[in-house]
């Protein structure tokens, strides 16, 4: 409790910051280092940068900074509407697909609702459905994959949505497609489904559900896709929300005039058509993954199978590992937060990084740690 003279919403005594992945300057000044001689493997960004074409665009546009950013977002729900296959109404964009979860909680969750998420799954739907005080419920998963059956049944008279991260974070794993479907397509009409796709990009494309056909068809389902992962736009922040036009036209009553700036959506809509970097990422990830699940497997280090440019590695005391890391310049993501103590999460680095990771591994292992 706060000793403050004003009265404020009791469930905010239930929220804990969320902790991100440390940033590299932040090591940087702790070890009294240039930021160039860390390595952040924190945070799922992209490992060869941004697009290209993004940074031209966005050195192009820098003049342009004294006016507000079209709050519409017009070109880039023009182009993404194309690809999509939808008309621009079914899209709304916000700062990160973070604040698309915020606007779906200020729209349909308040105290007395509940929304059903999975227990290792993205805090974040956690935090922001307490922040308005709505319940969440959280169901165990399936092994490391997410159990659509325990989140049907934890679905009541009072859910409003149910959160679904497809490829989950942080796991890494994705639900299988016609299981995810037929999960879909047997949900209730009082409850839309909120399938977070922030990785969708890297999974195989016949593993990835067909969610718009279904809005099409009436489903209440929406999608939430970001450019902070494959187009490498994290620091802009920039995400967006599919969903049928009256679930969209919601979002954009709550949605803030100007949420995305200008130099995001200049940036988003050049990376967008940047086919070569999104080309070159997957390309790089498909095979440092495999890199690195070999090195792994030599070290005798359990690990998660992973569809992303991300895994789950079970060190033993995830928090002494990602402090031994950080001795060696190197960030990585404790996950006690999501009751796995002995697991450290690992971004997909360039071969460099992964193999001066690998190197930092053994060396723990081998009590050379520090
Ligand atoms: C599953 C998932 N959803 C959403 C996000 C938020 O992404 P952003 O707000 O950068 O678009 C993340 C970020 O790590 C994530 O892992």
């Amino acid at each position: 409790m706060a000793e403050i003279p004003v009265e404020y919403n009791p469930w905010v005594d239930l929220l804990r910051p969320y902790e991100p992945g440390k940033p590299v300057e932040e090591l940087a000044r702790e070890l009294g280092v240039e930021p160039d001689a860390v390595v952040k493997l924190a945070s799922n960004e992209n490992a060869l940068g941004p697009s290209p074409a993004a940074v031209r665009a966005l050195q192009q546009a820098a003049s342009r900074m004294h006016l507000y950013p079209d709050g519409s977002c017009f070109y880039l729900a023009r182009r993404v509407s194309q690809k999509l296959g939808v008309t621009p109404d079914w899209l709304v964009f916000g700062s990160g697909s973070n604040e698309l979860i915020v606007l779906l909680a200020l729209v349909f969750l308040r105290p007395g609702v509940t929304a059903v998420m999975s227990q290792k799954s993205f805090l974040i739907y956690r935090l922001v459905s307490r922040t308005v005080g709505a319940e969440p419920i959280e169901v165990p998963m399936k092994g490391w994959t997410i159990d659509t059956h325990a989140l049907q049944e934890a679905i009541g008279e009072d859910c409003r949505l149910v959160f679904i991260a497809n490829p989950n974070n942080p796991t890494g794993t994705a639900v299988d497609r016609e299981n995810l479907e037929a999960f879909l397509d047997s949900l209730p009409g009082h409850v839309l489904a909120v399938v977070d796709e922030a990785y969708v990009e890297f999974m195989p494309e016949d593993q990835t559900p067909d969610l718009i056909s279904r809005m099409k068809n009436g489903r209440m389902i929406c999608s939430l896709r970001t450019f902070s992962k494959i187009y490498g736009l994290a620091g802009l922040r920039i995400g967006y929300c599919v969903a049928p036009p009256p679930v969209a036209s919601l979002l954009q009553r709550v949605r803030q005039p100007f949420n995305v700036n200008s130099a995001a959506q200049v940036a988003a809509l050049a990376a967008l058509d940047d086919e070569d970097h999104v080309r070159r990422t997957l390309k790089l990830v498909a095979s440092e993954r495999q890199f690195l699940e070999s090195e792994l497997r030599d070290l005798g280090l359990e690990y998660v199978p992973s569809v992303t440019n991300f895994m789950l590695v079970r060190t033993g005391d995830g928090r002494r590992t990602f402090a031994a890391l950080q001795e060696r310049h190197i960030i990585v993501r404790p996950m006690d937060v999501y009751g796995l103590s002995d697991f450290v999460r690992v971004t997909i680095g360039t071969h460099e990084q992964n193999q001066r990771l690998i190197v930092a591994l053994r060396d723990l292992l081998n009590g050379r740690g520090g």
